[in-house]
């Protein structure tokens, strides 16, 4: 099943229950939040408290992308505010295994992230005990980027190591995922799809996170 991840850092924080509410009517299953320190992206975002108001906003998972420097520091103040699950960037971890399990010991799923620069090789001795596997298709740090080609491959070679393993990893992708790119990461393999523009940037997010759906779940149907 494909899952719609909007995230909000596109949308409009002075209604941001509003906002999520919306999307959640157009089949957004996930609600991705985009946490950025200055330090690891060249960016500021939110932190806990809006994730803890979050909470009270919807029932919908919330997904929390540590752009951050020691995000393992975060990890208990983050599921403390209400996050279910929470991804760290292999790039921000020195003891990627310890962090790992550190998210899980807080009852959260745990997810890790690579940036475009980054092999899929690199987390070959952590996939196992992921969750999902988060692959940017842009450099983090700001909403509204061009989708970067060289993302499918690395889906879709997930997508086989999963296979070949045994593993049950989910894969998400992150970063210009729009009506014409979802049903190229949806071929190559992702079953989450996080969208901040696509879903907030313009017009209704419940009609934009329709769209989205219909045509990444008509590229899943395809791909069978
Ligand atoms: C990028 C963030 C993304 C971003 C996606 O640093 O991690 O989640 O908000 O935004 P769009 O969908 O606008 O590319
Ligand atoms: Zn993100």
């Amino acid at each position: 099943m494909i899952e719609l991840a909007p995230s909000i850092l596109a949308a409009d924080f002075s209604r941001l229950g509003e906002q999520v509410r919306a999307a959640a009517e157009g089949g957004a299953t996930v609600i991705h939040v985009d946490v950025m320190d200055g330090h690891f992206v060249p960016n500021l975002t939110v932190g806990p408290p809006v994730v803890k108001s979050l909470r009270k906003a919807t029932s919908l998972p919330l997904d929390c992308h540590l752009m951050i420097d020691n995000p393992d520091q975060f990890i208990p103040t983050f599921a403390e505010a209400g996050a279910d699950w929470i991804s760290v960037h292999q790039e921000a971890c020195v003891h990627l295994n310890r962090v790992l399990h550190h998210i899980k010991d807080h009852g959260c799923q745990a997810g890790v992230v690579i940036n475009p620069a980054t092999p899929v090789e690199t987390l070959s001795e952590v996939l196992d005990l992921a969750d999902y596997v988060l692959v940017m298709s842009v450099n983090p740090g700001f909403g509204a980027q061009e989708f970067i080609p060289g993302s499918v491959h690395k889906i879709r070679r997930l997508a086989e190591i999963r296979a070949q393993r045994g593993l049950g990893y989910r894969i998400e992708v992150d970063g210009g995922i729009a009506e014409e790119t979802a049903p190229l990461v949806v071929r190559a393999g992702a079953e989450i799809l996080v969208a901040g523009n696509a879903v907030f940037g313009h017009g209704d997010p419940k009609t934009n996170a329709q769209r989205l759906l219909r045509a990444a779940t008509e590229a899943a149907m395809q791909k069978v």
